[in-house]
Formats: C-alpha cells, structure tokens, sequence
C-alpha cells in the first residue's frame, strides 16, 4: 500500500479498539461516561430489535452539557465567530451563548411550551436557530429544524407531522445577496392550521412582512424575561429532535433522535475525527438545517466547548474567495465540507486559495457524498499543503454521527484517497449481498450494519412499523443503510452511491417518488420518472422523463416552466431537474417497473445494457431519439 498519504497527528491508541471489538456495550458505556449526567443509567443497553435504548434510567440534559458545564472555565471563551453573508460579525462567548439559550427557554415556556411539545424551526444560519434548539433542549421540547431553502408546501407538511404548537422564523435570510422572505412562506405553510399557537419571528433583513395576532416578534419576548432557567432532568432516551429527510417512498420520514446515546456518539467521534484542543478553531461549512449541522456545528462542538466560525451565505459569495477569506480571517484549524463545495472551487483554480494565508489549518474534512479521488488529491495538496490529514466521513441522518472516517484524534493509519478507510470503534460494518451473506473483498454489495450503535435513530416520527420496514426488513436484525459499499483488502470501505431510489444533488438527499408525485401532480401529466446524471460540480444532477396524458397539446417550453415552478414551490429549489424531456411513453419492465437504470443510462450517453426484461424495446430508442435531439 502507498504510505504517501501516511500522516498523523501523534495519536496511536490501540487499546480503544481492542476494547471496542471486545465488547462494544461496555465500551459505550465508558464513553458515556464522558459527558455530564444527573443520575447515572441502569441499564447501558435495552436492545429490544430493531429498538434500541440506550443508558436507559440516566438523566441528563443536551444543553446542560453543552453550556453549563462550560461556565465555571470557559464563560469568556468564544462559542460562535458569526459572519454574515453581507458582512455582519459577531461573537458570542460560552457565557453570552448561555444567558441567551436560558431567556429563549423561558420565552418558550412563557408561550405554553412542555416538555414532549414539538417546535419548527425555520431560520436562516444565524445564532438564534442554534440558540432556539438550545433553549428547546433545555426545556424538553422536541426541535424540528427545517432547511430555509425548503419551499412552503414542504414545511408545511413537516409542520403538520411533526403537530408543531409553535414555529421559529425570521423577516428574511441573506443568500446571494438577495433577501429570503421566510415569514411569508411561513404565512402560506401555516394559514390551515389552527394547532399552531404562536409564530416568533426574529427581525434578520427588516424586510416587509404581514403581522397576524399569532405573531410575535423574536426582541419583544426577549426584552424583559429572566435570564435564568435550570436545564430539565431528562430521560436518557427522551426525544432531542426530528428531522426529516427523503426516502425511498412517498413524504420525507421524520428521523426522531434520542438523547444520551446521541450526546455519546458526538461527543466521541468529535474528539476521534476532528482532534479537538481548547486552541482550535473549527470550520463547518454545513447548514443547520442538515443533520451535519445538527450534529458538528450544534451539538459537538459546544459538548467539547470548542470554538467555531458559522457562517451565514452561499460559499461563493461575493465571490470564489469567500470561503478562503474566512479560513484566513478566524485562523480556522479544522475546516469540513463537501465533496461538492470542493469541486466548486477546484474549477476556479489554485490562484484563488493560493493567495490566502491557510497556514492555520491542521485538518480537513469532508461529508455528503463520494469524494472523487482528484479533488481528495487537491484538496489534500492545495488546500491542506500536505500536512493535514482529510478525513472522508460517511454516515447519515438516521446514524445521527459518523459511522466511517479515519480517526486522527485516536489513530494514525494510512488514507487512501475516495475512502472513508475504517468503521469507528464500537461499529460493526459488514457488506453483503442480497441474501446478506457476507460479500468478498473488492466485491460491490449492499452496505449494513451489524450492531446498534448510540447515535441511531429511535424511530420515525409516530411510525415505528415504516421505521422496520425501510431500515430493519431486508435483512433480519441488521440495519439497512441504503448505499452500494465495498471492502478493499486492506479492510478500508468504499462507498458507491446510493442502492436505493434516493438521489444525492450536491450532497442534498432527493426521494425519487417524491419528486415524481409532484410532477405528476400536475394536470397535464400521465407518468413520470426522474434519475440522476453524473455532473462535474454536483456529483449528479436530476434530469426527468414526463408522459403527458392522451390528447394534451402544449408548448414544451411553456410546460417545462410550468413543472420546474411546481418543484420549487412543492419541494425546492434543490430539487429542480437539469433538462426535462417528454416522451412517448417510459421503458418497464413486463410487471411494470420504471427500468430507471436505463434511463440514467441513456440521459448520460452511456451503453444501455441488458434490456431482456424490458417489456417493449421500441421505447428505447425513441428516449434516445429524444435525448439526443434535446442536448
Ligand atoms: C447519505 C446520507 C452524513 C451527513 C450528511 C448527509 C451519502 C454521506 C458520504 C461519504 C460517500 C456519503 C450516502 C449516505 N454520504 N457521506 N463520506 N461518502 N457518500 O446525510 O442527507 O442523511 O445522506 O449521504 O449515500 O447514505 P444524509
């Protein structure tokens, strides 16, 4: 194996491991026991399949650990270096951000907020959003954040589902220098429902914005409330959040996430991965609105009572420096993003990162999606200078932290670059075939994992029996990850993409039946498929195939407008498709199955392959016929 990319940071810990494959529920148990309980657990595992709970009878509270066990040495030390996107700056220390989390708490209660009660989130990246979730944490109400890019159609749903009482907004939220105007999707998403009790909205871009009787503005309440509220004793497996996030089928399943064994799970592969000291300065470039962001830019940091940059805007604005500006700016030591974000700025040269001083950084990271093996190389070279390790982490929301990713923080191992290299102590990884046999080395199968692991989810919101049946069904008692993976001889996983009918666009996780409910939601449309095509910046990009019904005569063009208008306001801007091509009629299969394959297959120019199944072949070349014309 080539040793060029054998850095470390000094760390060798082999007994973490031994013990680790030992016994991995006493070894959770010892990590646990890094964090800050209010009584200790009975039990460190119940493991009722697919049910897991962990540290079941301990008490404790999130935003306990990630605030007050901070004040007695830390209360000076920045929490948050804010930037906005239009050059807004502020810092917030540990005792700032606890004074503030604890008048929002009250706030809350104020408004009738229980513990169990559900509250959305709809904020731009500012530090009130993580200051609402902190202050919902304290109190034991369960935060549903949403992703500001979401259209009101799709918070609307995740409003209803999740029965939110009360929703967190702002006027606007900056991005490419054009004002959001996120309380008016809010007005839209919320008009029917009468369960929501209140609206607080924080005053961003002063912006216009219509004032109804639910509506109550973010300073008012925090004007005159006490800036003390102890942090509620809570179950170790009481709900921290739901966040939903796209599947296979139909509306976006509400990932519910627990306390104790999440807490766990961050706080270790934080100081694993990342190498966390008292002096660093840490970069997530992820949204909040992500489980990235709720999980490395919320909960672990401020566990490990680090200091970290958050940023406000879009990474290319003003321009392509923006991103090496902040780097240089705060003396970021620790920066993680995207293989998409990456790839962005690869394009535009080494000029640009070039002319910054990047001296600061010690580690790089990455998360979201494959990472190419060219742009590991630069970014190892140009960005890192050849001294920081890249870590590649793979996991997912429903994992709540990093599941594979070299651990410089624990272990110095040869990386490889476009591989995550090895599972984090205390996981099983196996990848197998379809009858979940183990599958040999440099053999592509289907990704799982073997044992429950303390970040997992607990559920999906109100549907344990989906809950089984997309994660725990298609193989007895193991859990179902969704991505194609394979193992190299030296033991390091690859992961390959999706096995599933999820897209990743830049890094952002689409449901195909979703997207194609939509589009065929529209009156004119008898059936659709939609796949995705490699792309250079965004690792793929959606294209869609429309049959349109029987007798419908319409301008292409002005239809084309029509449905990307439609995603957007039923989904979002993330989810519009690249090209759209209408045809005849899809390729099936003879049960009926969309060959989606050959689709993708077509739509990228590829040879289509086995078409032996298909149903009628003619249907082929006419989409190829089409695609051709259309490119
Ligand atoms: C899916 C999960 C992990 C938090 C952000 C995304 C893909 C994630 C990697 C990686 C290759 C990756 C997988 C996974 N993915 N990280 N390092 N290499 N693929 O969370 O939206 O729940 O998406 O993202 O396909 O299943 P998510």
């Amino acid at each position: 194996m080539s040793k060029k990319y054998d850095i470390g940071l000094g760390h060798n810990d082999v007994t973490l491991r031994k013990k680790a494959d030992s016994d991995y529920v006493s070894f959770w148990d010892e990590q646990a026991q890094n964090l800050s309980w209010f009584s200790p657990w009975e039990k460190i595992l119940d493991w009722n399949p697919p049910f897991a709970k962990w540290f079941v009878g301990g008490k404790i509270n999130a935003s306990y650990n990630a605030l007050d066990i901070h004040q007695a040495t830390k209360s000076d030390k920045p929490a948050i270096l804010w930037e906005g996107e239009n050059g807004d700056s502020k810092t917030y220390t540990y005792g700032d951000l606890f004074i503030e989390v604890q008048k929002f708490s009250n706030v809350l209660k104020s408004l009738g907020v229980q513990k169990g009660d559900r509250v959305t989130i709809y904020l731009p990246m500012v530090p009130e959003l993580l200051i609402a979730m902190l202050a919902c944490a304290r109190i034991g109400a369960i935060h549903n954040v949403v992703f500001s890019g979401f259209s009101a159609a799709s918070i609307k749903d995740r409003i209803d589902d999740s029965k939110s009482k009360i929703v967190i907004t702002s006027d606007g939220g900056y991005r490419r220098g054009k004002i959001v105007k996120l309380k008016k999707i809010i007005d839209d998403a919320i008009k029917d429902f009468e369960f929501v009790k209140h609206v607080i909205v924080l005053e961003r871009t002063k912006n216009e914005i219509t004032i109804s009787s639910k509506d109550k503005f973010w300073s008012d309440l925090m004007a005159n409330v006490s800036s003390s509220c102890d942090a509620e004793k809570l179950d170790s497996t009481h709900p921290l959040y739901i966040l939903y996030t796209s599947g296979t089928t139909g509306k976006p399943k509400g990932v519910l996430h627990e306390t104790g064994g999440y807490l766990t799970h961050l706080h270790s592969t934080f100081q694993w991965a990342f190498d966390i000291k008292d002096s660093d300065v840490f970069f997530c470039t992820a949204d909040i609105g992500w489980v990235t962001g709720h999980s490395y830019v919320v909960y672990a940091p401020l566990l490990h009572g680090a200091t970290q940059v958050m940023y406000e805007g879009a990474p290319d604005f003003p321009d392509m420096s923006r991103m090496w500006d902040i780097l240089q700016k705060y003396d970021v030591s620790i920066f993680y993003t995207t293989p998409t974000a990456l790839r962005m700025f690869m394009k535009f040269g080494d000029d640009i990162p070039n002319s910054f001083d990047l001296s600061s950084l010690r580690l790089l990271g990455t998360v979201g999606e494959p990472i190419n093996p060219e742009v590991w190389k630069w970014y190892y070279k140009i960005i890192g200078k050849e001294k920081c390790p890249i870590i590649d982490t793979w996991w997912q929301t429903e994992t709540g932290g990093m599941m594979i990713s070299p651990l410089p923080g624990l272990e110095t191992i040869p990386l490889k670059p476009g591989s995550g290299t090895l599972p984090i102590p205390g996981v099983k990884i196996s990848v197998v075939d379809e009858f979940g046999t183990e599958v040999p080395p440099n053999i592509k199968g289907y990704l799982t994992i073997q044992n429950p692991w303390p970040g997992m989810l607990q559920t999906l919101w109100e549907d344990d029996e989906k809950y089984k049946t997309v994660y725990w069904s298609k193989y007895p008692n193991c859990y179902y990850a969704g991505d194609y993976a394979l193992k190299d001889e030296d033991g390091y996983y690859w992961i390959l993409g999706r096995a599933d009918d999820v897209l990743k666009i830049a890094g952002h996780r689409i449901g195909t039946a979703e997207l194609e409910s939509c589009i065929v939601g529209d009156d004119t449309v008898a059936e659709s498929a939609v796949c995705g095509i490699p792309d250079e910046i965004k690792g793929d990009v959606i294209i869609a195939f429309v049959v349109l019904k029987d007798g419908i005569d319409i301008d292409k063009i002005v239809l084309e407008k029509k449905l990307f208008e439609k995603i957007r306001n039923d989904i979002g801007a993330i989810a519009t498709p690249k090209q759209i091509y209408f045809v005849p009629k899809l390729p099936k299969t003879r049960s009926g199955k969309i060959m989606r394959r050959l689709l993708k297959s077509i739509g990228s120019g590829e040879l289509i392959g086995d078409t032996s199944t298909l149903d009628d072949v003619s249907a082929v070349t006419e989409i190829q016929n089409i695609v051709k014309q259309q490119s």
